[in-house]
């Protein structure tokens, strides 16, 4: 009788020991929602979303989901183009790093609106 007991305690312990590391890796950052928390994502949702989009579909800015290469087929004029803004889009070279515009504008051109 005792012995069942025992059995029944430790049968219980292995299952929340199971639940509990399949919890940890179901709670892992990043599983769902890779485009948003990259570096260039979270800079875009930080700096831009608010003119272009969550999704770069255009609000007070153009849209930007899938135009940006076809506008600027080199990336480094879309750099100049965010360091320097044009009009209403402000220039950015003093409010983020050289490296973090690299992050955003790569964004931009891969994974936005995907
Ligand atoms: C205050 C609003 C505003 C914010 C914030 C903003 N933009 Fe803009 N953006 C604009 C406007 C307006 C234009 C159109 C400018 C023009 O053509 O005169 C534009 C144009 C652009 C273009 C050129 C699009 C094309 O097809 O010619 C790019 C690329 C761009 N923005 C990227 C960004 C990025 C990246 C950020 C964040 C780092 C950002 N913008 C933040 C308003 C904004």
């Amino acid at each position: 009788m005792f012995r069942r007991v025992v059995n029944a305690i430790e049968v219980l312990a292995v299952v929340a020991v199971a639940v509990f590391i399949i919890m940890l890796f179901a709670n892992e950052p990043g599983s769902g929602g890779a485009a948003a928390s990259s570096p260039g994502g979270m800079i875009f949702s930080a700096n831009c979303a608010s003119c272009h989009g969550a999704n770069g579909e255009g609000a007070i800015g153009p849209k930007l989901a899938g135009v940006v290469v076809p506008a600027f087929p080199n990336p480094s004029d879309e750099i100049t183009f965010v360091d320097h803004g044009r009009g209403i889009m402000p220039a950015f070279a003093t409010t983020l790093s050289a490296a973090q515009i690299r992050d955003v504008v790569d964004y931009t051109r891969t994974e936005l609106g995907k």
